[in-house]
């Protein structure tokens, strides 16, 4: 599903760019089987090159090479589903014991300025972990970790609670956690110690947790347009969202909502 596209280009891309315009140099994608599109995606493909070329899709290829450079990308394969917190694990050999940033490319976030940026920026001045936060209705606390704590500005939380997808009638707060991270190396050797959570999986969310007594976490509410792209109408609404932002379909998109509207 990172490879569905929106509009005409897939959701890992806008999160690569994300990554790329914060200064972030090194990727490293953890795939699972039937991931192989995602590897792909950042190989140069010559024949597909000439051929875009040739029918003077200038643009495209750019798109298309962009992609091939952007970055040092590096995969790794994890070989069996046990949750958000094993799979961040996988990375541990490669990525060591520096601070490093992660991404969930189903959270397609808009922003003047990288969301992950912006999180890496507060991480500079507070360390430990940062996390992207957003609020959401009650009702749906239950899809997301949920974090609690006083706010030492409008935006910035120091999070003392975390839990992952609580019911509604016992979560913390609304404030739910948004696909962007930034980490100490010491979370691989926490996320080790970690009994498997929700879902019988090892979960991210329980392994920050435990650096919320040190003083060592925060949440930053963000500022950008999000998408959760991992639901149908979620992911609808970012096609939607970013056709209208291309100035070439924008009056298109407008014509076919109301023609769907006068004919309903
Ligand atoms: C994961 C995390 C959750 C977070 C969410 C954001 O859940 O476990 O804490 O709120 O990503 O997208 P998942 O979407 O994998 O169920």
């Amino acid at each position: 599903k990172e490879m569905l596209p929106l509009v005409d280009r897939p959701c890992l891309a806008y999160v690569v760019a994300e990554a790329v315009e914060a200064g972030l140099t090194d990727i490293i994608l953890v795939t699972s089987r039937g991931k192989e599109a995602i590897e792909n995606y950042f190989d140069r493909s010559p024949a597909l090159e000439a051929s875009l070329e040739a029918s003077g899709k200038k643009e495209l290829l750019r798109e298309v090479l962009l992609a091939a450079r952007l970055a040092r990308v590096i995969s790794i394969r994890q070989h069996e589903p046990k949750g958000l917190g094993h799979a961040v694990l996988t990375a541990a050999s490669v990525v060591g014991n520096q601070d490093f940033a992660v991404l969930l490319p189903d959270d397609v976030i808009d922003s003047p300025t990288s969301t992950i940026g912006q999180l890496l920026e507060q991480q500079a001045q507070v360390g430990g972990a940062v996390v992207a936060l957003k609020n959401v209705p009650r009702s749906q606390v239950n899809r997301y970790g949920i974090c609690a704590g006083p706010y030492l500005t409008p935006q910035k939380m120091q999070i003392q609670q975390m839990v992952e997808k609580p019911a509604p009638e016992v979560a913390p707060s609304t404030a739910s956690i948004v696909g962007r991270y930034v980490l100490p190396g010491r979370i691989f050797s926490l996320l080790e110690q970690t009994p498997l959570g929700r879902g019988g999986e090892l979960q991210l969310t329980d392994a920050i947790a435990q650096l919320c007594g040190e003083g060592l976490v925060h949440g930053l509410h963000f500022t950008g347009t999000h998408h959760d792209t991992g639901n149908p109408m979620g992911f609808l609404e970012a096609s939607l969202y970013y056709a209208r932002k291309r100035p070439e379909y924008a009056a298109s998109v407008r014509e076919m909502l109301k023609r769907m509207d006068d004919s309903s």
